[in-house]
C-alpha cells in the first residue's frame, strides 16, 4: 500500500481523469489508492458475487477500511480528501466485466491487483492479461500492480484455484514492451498467510507512448 500510494502521490497526475481497477474483488484498498486523483472510478471485475459486494460498499464502505485510509492519509495528497466515503460513493462506477474486454487506451490511471497471477496455470494467459490493463490506460498513464511470486496454486474450502509461479523477472519481462519507468518490487512475507508461494510483487510505471 505504501509503495504504491507514494508512487501515485508523486505523479503530477491531473485529477479530472478517470481510473480503474481491475479484478477489484472484495477489497477497496486499490480504490482508495487512487480516489484522490481521479474524478471517476471505475471498477472491473468478473465475479457476480464480488460485483454485488462492490456496489454494497461504494455505497458507504465499512469502518474496516478506516485503518486503510489511515496510511494513505499519511501523505498529503490523501489527507487533502475530506471525506473518502462520499468521494467513492460519487465517483464509482461498478462493472460486470473480463479484463479480456477491456477497451483500448480508455483510462488516466489504473490498478490491478494479484489478478493476471491466479486467472490460470498458463503463462501466455497472464500475458495476455497484463497486457490488456496496460493497453486499457492511455499513453504515459502510471499504473500500479501486483502479484504473488511463485503460486502454486491454492484451496478455498474444497474447492482449488490454479496459479501461475511467476517470479520478479517474469513481471520486468513482461512489462518490458508496454510501459517505461517501471520499478518491481519483491515483498518477502514472513509467516504466509497459505502455502505454495514466496511474497509478493509489486510493480509501477507509466504505459508507453509509443505505438504498441
Ligand atoms: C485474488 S482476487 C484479487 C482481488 C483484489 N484485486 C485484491 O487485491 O484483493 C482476483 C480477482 O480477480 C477477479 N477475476 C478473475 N478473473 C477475472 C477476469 N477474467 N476479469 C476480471 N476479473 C477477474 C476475481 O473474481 C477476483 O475478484
Amino acid at each position: 500500500m505504501k509503495i504504491v500510494r507514494d508512487f501515485f502521490a508523486n505523479a503530477d497526475i491531473d485529477s479530472r481523469g478517470r481510473a480503474v481497477d481491475v479484478g477489484a474483488g472484495t477489497n477497496l484498498y486499490p480504490s482508495l489508492a487512487m480516489l484522490p486523483f481521479c474524478s471517476h472510478l471505475d471498477l472491473w471485475e468478473y465475479s457476480a458475487s464480488n460485483v454485488a459486494w462492490l456496489r454494497r460498499q461504494v455505497a458507504g464502505f465499512g469502518e474496516n477500511w478506516d485503518a486503510f485510509w489511515d496510511i494513505y492519509r499519511e501523505q498529503p495528497a490523501y489527507a487533502a480528501l475530506s471525506d473518502p466515503r462520499v468521494a467513492l460513493a460519487e465517483r464509482t462506477e461498478v462493472h460486470q466485466a473480463s479484463v479480456f474486454d477491456l477497451p483500448d487506451r480508455r483510462w488516466d490511471l489504473g490498478t490491478m491487483f494479484f489478478v493476471a497471477c491466479s486467472l490460470s496455470t498458463d503463462l501466455t494467459e497472464f500475458r495476455r492479461a497484463v497486457h490488456a490493463f496496460v493497453g486499457a490506460l492511455k499513453p504515459g498513464a502510471p499504473f500500479a500492480t501486483a502479484f504473488m511470486a511463485k503460486s502454486q496454486g491454492y484451496f478455498v474450502g474444497d474447492d482449488w484455484f490454479p496459479a501461475v509461479a511467476i517470479d520478479a523477472t517474469e513481471v520486468e519481462s513482461c512489462l518490458a514492451t508496454v510501459a517505461t519507468g517501471v520499478t518491481v518490487t519483491s515483498i518477502e512475507v514472513g509467516a504466509p498467510l497459505r502455502d505454495g508461494y514466496s511474497g509478493m510483487i509489486v510493480a509501477t510505471g507509466r504505459t508507453t507512448t509509443d505505438p504498441q
